[in-house]
């Protein structure tokens, strides 16, 4: 039986489920980051405990090692085992092409190295999710603390240069301080309402100094899994 939960929460929790059918004993596993995510790592430990399941977790933030280690997952970094046979992860946006946008939780830069480690990355994901242009949920740009004000300033120019029509920039912050991620950075989230070029501004992102990493997954995610809160899934 699921738990009690919001409509909203049914929906991660069917898909995370879902997702781990995909898991066989012998796999290296990367684990993503999110609340939906979490909930694919509760039924890995399930299976672990109930099915004797045996795989190697690789995760994508502390939050998560903190989850599987607490679960009886074993637990390894990518440098040990070098290449994944999946990732199980949540976004933030999906469109019909299955590029994403990740990052909402912060771990975005751990969870494309993983991911492109992988191969087979699925994303587990609420229907509302989906849309028909990325963009409308604010694209997460990882950035090294140094500087940190003249990045922004170059992030903005280039997407003025890019002819980017909505380009406000915010620093993420947690209470009154920058929010630090767990390579010791900062995001800063950019609210660009519709993306139309996905792969152009990833590419251009990528190239300013002081950019670590973009939240926009471009042809890495090989399939969807997707939930609704009436408990049907759909895998695409
Ligand atoms: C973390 C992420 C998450 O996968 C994304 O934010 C979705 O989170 P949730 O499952 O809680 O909705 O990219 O960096």
């Amino acid at each position: 039986m699921s738990p009690e939960l919001s409509p909203i929460d049914r929906a991660k929790y069917i898909a995370a489920r879902r997702s781990c059918d995909f898991v066989e004993s012998g796999m290296r596993v990367g684990l993503g980051t999110g609340s939906t995510a979490a909930w694919m790592v509760r039924r890995l430990g399930e299976r672990i405990r109930d099915e004797g399941l045996e795989i190697v977790g690789v995760p994508t933030s502390t939050r998560t090692a903190d989850l599987a280690r607490q679960l009886g997952i074993p637990v390894s970094t990518l440098d040990e085992v070098k290449w994944l046979d999946i990732t199980i992860d949540g976004a933030d946006e999906f469109d019909e092409t299955l590029n994403l946008i990740k990052g909402g939780g912060g771990a975005l830069l751990q969870e494309k190295i993983v991911a492109t480690a992988s191969d087979r990355m699925v994303v587990i994901a609420d229907v509302e999710k989906e849309v028909r242009t990325l963009g409308a949920f604010p694209l997460p740009v990882e950035t090294i603390p140094f500087g940190w004000q003249t990045t922004k300033a170059l992030i903005e120019e280039t997407l003025v240069n890019m002819d980017v029509l909505n380009r406000e920039t915010t620093l993420r912050m947690n209470d009154d301080v920058p929010y630090v991620t767990d390579e010791g950075n900062y995001i800063i989230d950019l609210h660009l309402k519709r993306i139309g070029n996905a792969r152009q501004v990833a590419l251009v992102l990528n190239q300013i100094p002081g950019v670590v990493e973009n939240g926009l997954f471009i042809d890495i995610c090989d399939a969807v899994v997707i939930g609704r809160s009436d408990g049907s899934v759909e895998v695409r």
